[in-house]
């Protein structure tokens, strides 16, 4: 399927997998993409920290989904390598995990293939997740992934790249339909109980040209849950509070969960969770 698709790759227009690049610290970005992380940053004064915290969260969710004995990732909008890769992670955990990026920015694909390689227990995909049908088809999902037995699909930071005309949650709910009982979800997604602050990311990202979403509200955000079993959020597993919470706070060695960030002027967070399906 990769081949269908030309490595054109726009200098100009910010790209999101370029940006938050950027934001973790990273070099394969343009001078679009940092101008418009600086933008962005004047508004947003956590926005570093926001997405360190969100690949922190990466980190710890697939080390507890491995944790639970799945040992296949979907990773859907992975995003450029940066440090700790979902297979890097997965596999300190299960030299046998294997994992299938995929990602439709092109550069992804080329950074991902020349830096981490491809090999019998990773690959990489450029696709759309919008039409999920296709990856789930492809020869790459098909040598690597046994369908037979659970996935884990991950969604960090993502679903708000896509608006609501293109059915986000639709695509999850038959996209987990597919997938075998025991299946996880891993998920993150920009949310914001602050109208103006929603809008005014919004609009800023929408208005550098960028394909992209919205920020949503928590209880918008929470429907890629609809119909799975949600974790605990603590590392001792207590029944206590809510299931959906601050990824930095999502079962952290030092931090005890918090639906949002405690801070009355951070204003939008990343509410982050893991389900099971049942
Ligand atoms: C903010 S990054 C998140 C990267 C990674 N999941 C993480 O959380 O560390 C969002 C990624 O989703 C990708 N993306 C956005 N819309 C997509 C789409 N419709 N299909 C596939 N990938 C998409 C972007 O190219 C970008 O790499």
């Amino acid at each position: 399927m990769a081949d269908l698709f030309p490595p054109r790759i726009d200098m100009e227009t910010p790209s999101i997998a370029r940006m938050y690049d950027y934001l973790l610290g990273g070099k394969d970005n343009f001078e679009s993409d940092r101008k418009a992380c600086e933008e962005l940053a004047a508004g947003i004064p956590e926005l570093v920290s926001f997405a360190n915290d969100n690949r922190a969260f990466l980190g710890r969710a697939v080390e507890y989904v491995c944790s639970r004995g799945v040992d296949q990732f979907l990773d859907l909008g992975a995003g450029l390598p940066t440090t700790d890769n979902t297979h890097q992670v997965a596999q300190r955990a299960d030299p046998g995990a294997r994992v299938l990026y995929v990602d439709h920015d092109p550069i992804v694909l080329a950074h991902g293939r020349a830096l981490l390689g491809e090999n019998g227990t990773t690959a990489f995909l450029l696709a759309d997740i919008r039409d999920p049908g296709p990856i789930l088809s492809s020869p790459e999902a098909i040598d690597l992934l046994d369908f037979d037995r659970p996935v884990c699909v991950m969604l960090v930071s993502l679903l708000h790249c896509l608006p609501d005309d293109s059915d986000p949650f639709g695509m999850v709910r038959s996209l987990m339909k597919r997938l075998a009982p025991g299946s996880a979800v891993i998920y993150s997604h920009i949310v914001s109980d602050d109208h103006e602050a929603a809008a005014w990311m919004t609009e800023k990202i929408l208005g550098f040209g960028t394909p992209w979403g919205r920020v949503r509200s928590p209880e918008e955000a929470s429907r890629a849950f609809e119909g799975l079993e949600l974790v605990s959020p603590w590392l001792d597993d207590r029944d206590e509070g809510p299931r959906t919470v601050d990824c930095s706070t999502w079962r952290h060695e030092d931090r005890p969960p918090v639906f949002r960030p405690e801070e009355p002027s951070v204003k939008r967070w990343e509410l982050a969770g893991v389900a099971f399906k049942p």
